[in-house]
């Protein structure tokens, strides 16, 4: 399913929906040499710890409480980030399930004392489950996309949760399917 009705397995219809601009949030950095890699460039542990932070920021205020990291896939560098750059990370979320939101997460670099615009250097897809305070997932309000590209993203977000639940299932059933063989790994 790719339209923008609620997931099937959303459950969350009754649930005031959120707008996507009411959490969408920006978190800035300059890099320093404490950020370097042996090459001298930013480490990409350093640029994902900022993706996971922007994208929680994200997550809890769209869900209005604690979420946890459940999944960070499509991790992509595409340009060296080097010491001095002023990197801002974008995140909003750009689909909800019934207690799971997709967060995506844009990276961009300037130099921090230049004017020239920013280059995008990288992206990310986030899954955060909101939970209770046992720990046990929670309920989201449903994302309300405003702009066509809230809602280009929301349905690329179903494709991406589709394939996602597909893997899953299927790595399972191999699994399964050994086990019922009786082969051990
Ligand atoms: C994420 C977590 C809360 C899921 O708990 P669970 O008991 O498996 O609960 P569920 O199976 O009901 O999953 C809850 C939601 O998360 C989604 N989810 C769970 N694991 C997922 C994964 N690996 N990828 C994508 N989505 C995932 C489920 O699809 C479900 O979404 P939905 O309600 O919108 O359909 C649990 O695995 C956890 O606490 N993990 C540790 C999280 C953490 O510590 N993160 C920091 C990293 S160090």
């Amino acid at each position: 399913m790719t339209d923008l009705a609620p997931a099937a397995d959303s459950g969350s219809t009754d649930i005031p929906g959120k707008p996507t601009s009411a959490s969408r949030t920006t978190l800035s950095h300059i890099m320093t040499h404490n950020d370097t890699n042996l090459l001298g460039t930013v480490h990409g542990g350093v640029i994902m710890k900022l993706v996971d932070d922007a994208a929680g920021a994200v997550a809890g205020r769209h869900s209005g409480g604690p979420a946890v990291t459940a999944s960070m896939d499509e991790m992509a560098f595409l340009e060296p980030v080097r010491v001095g750059d002023l990197v801002h990370v974008k995140a909003q979320v750009n689909w909800t399930g019934r207690t799971s939101m997709e967060v995506g997460v844009r990276v961009l670099a300037e130099r921090w004392n230049e004017s020239a615009p920013a280059t995008q250097v990288g992206s990310a897809y986030l899954v955060f489950a909101a939970v209770d305070a046992d720990g046990k997932p929670r309920r989201v309000p449903p994302v309300l996309p405003e702009t066509e590209r809230d809602k280009r993203r929301y349905q690329e977000a179903q494709i991406r949760r589709t394939h996602r639940l597909a893997r899953r299932r299927a790595i399972m059933d191999l699994r399964e399917k050994r086990a019922a063989e009786g082969i051990e790994d």
